[in-house]
């Protein structure tokens, strides 16, 4: 654990970003011989021609990913696992109901007694953990912070004709942010909001019982473990919900469209993020996309592109950027950061 700073005032600083892709590669090709699906339908609906899967016989698990996007963010940062005070680890993938997965990933990666916790937030997960891990630092209780975002969902898809609006979207990613207190207070979030409405829960859900089922489910495709999602109905929340969401962000903070360096956003879907760009006037080169290569992947979203940004220097201090996110639950939130 690193000594405590002087009392406030004190800002929060990123310093450092990692990230995981497992190497195993689904193309939309592969999706065409499992299902009735085309490359074209596919690219032409969501702009995704590949995406992650993890390889169970290399080892790769939820855990096992975390702990190497991690330990490239605090090799990034120049830090030492025991200086993390706290490790908050966003995923709907746990391994395990307990323990949670951010006590494995500590132990694993020699963080000694931190303070560690699992957070649930679907593709959320991660903008919600980061404001949370500011705040913790911010306040003055903890000095550093690692934050993961992780998801496996390769295992939860239904890869058959069936399941194919659901199953083409989603691959496996980590990607993990340190958070360090520092003496220059204008450094930090800037504006942050979090939501969700429960009213929509039924449009993107993993059912674990059969009592888990919403009423109108159609009883010849009732799997238990998998994921279902309503596309048309997360659609329309998104498509809304992301622009307003970016538009009460920028106003909480007094700050216009063309004042954000970068647009960090959840890569949902291709039509989703190109209509907030549009209305918003933002150049290509300040809106960064992936979700070509890797598809959607949840909460290990943001933190990819957070660290393919940082890495080729497309983010770097004294920038101001804004992270953006939605997903299940409903939810939705944002974090507009002085780098
Ligand atoms: N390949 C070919 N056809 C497919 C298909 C696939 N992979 N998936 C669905 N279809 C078919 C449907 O069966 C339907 O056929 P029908 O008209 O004969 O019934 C037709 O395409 C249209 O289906 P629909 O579900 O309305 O497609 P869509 O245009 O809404 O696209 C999604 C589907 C999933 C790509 C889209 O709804 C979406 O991206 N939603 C948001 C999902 C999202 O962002 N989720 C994550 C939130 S974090």
């Amino acid at each position: 654990m690193t000594p405590p700073l002087p009392s406030s005032p004190r800002g929060v600083r990123i310093a450092g970003t990692g990230h995981y892709l497992p190497s195993n590669v689904i193309s939309n090709k592969d999706l065409e011989r499992w299902m009735d699906t085309s490359d074209e339908w596919i690219v032409q609906r969501t702009g995704i021609r590949e995406r992650r899967r993890i390889d169970r016989d290399k080892g790769e698990t939820t855990t096992s990913i975390s702990v190497a996007a991690l330990s490239r963010a605090l090799d990034n940062a120049g830090l030492k696992p025991t200086d993390l005070d706290m490790l908050i680890v966003a995923t709907v993938s746990m391994e395990m109901t307990c323990p949670s997965t951010s006590c494995r990933v500590a132990e694993a990666i020699g963080a000694g007694a931190c303070g560690a916790v699992d957070l649930s937030a679907a593709c959320c997960g991660f903008v919600y953990a980061t404001n949370f891990a500011h705040e913790l630092v911010k306040g003055g209780a903890y000095r550093t912070v690692g934050v993961v975002g992780v998801d496996v969902l390769t295992p939860l898809m239904d890869y058959c004709t069936e399941g194919r609006g659901t199953a083409i979207l989603f691959g496996d990613a980590a990607g993990a942010a340190v958070y360090t207190a520092t003496s220059d207070p204008s450094k930090g979030i800037l504006a942050q909001a979090m939501h969700s409405d429960g009213h929509g829960w039924k449009h993107l859900y993993i059912p674990r019982e059969p009592r888990d089922f919403p009423e109108d489910a159609d009883p010849n495709r009732r799997k238990l473990g998998l994921m279902y999602m309503n596309g048309r109905e997360v659609y329309k929340f998104a498509v809304t919900k992301f622009q307003d969401l970016i538009a009460q962000t920028l106003d909480k903070a007094g700050l216009r469209a063309e004042d954000i360096d970068q647009f960090v956003c959840h890569q949902s879907n291709a039509r989703i993020l190109e209509a907030a760009r549009e209305r918003f006037g933002i150049p290509h080169e300040k809106f960064y996309t992936n979700i070509e290569r890797v598809g959607n992947t949840s909460a290990g979203s943001v933190p990819v592109c957070l660290d393919e940004l940082r890495r080729s220097g497309r983010i770097h201090d004294g920038q101001k950027i804004l992270l953006v996110a939605f997903g299940g639950g409903l939810t939705w939130a944002s974090s507009l950061w002085q780098l």
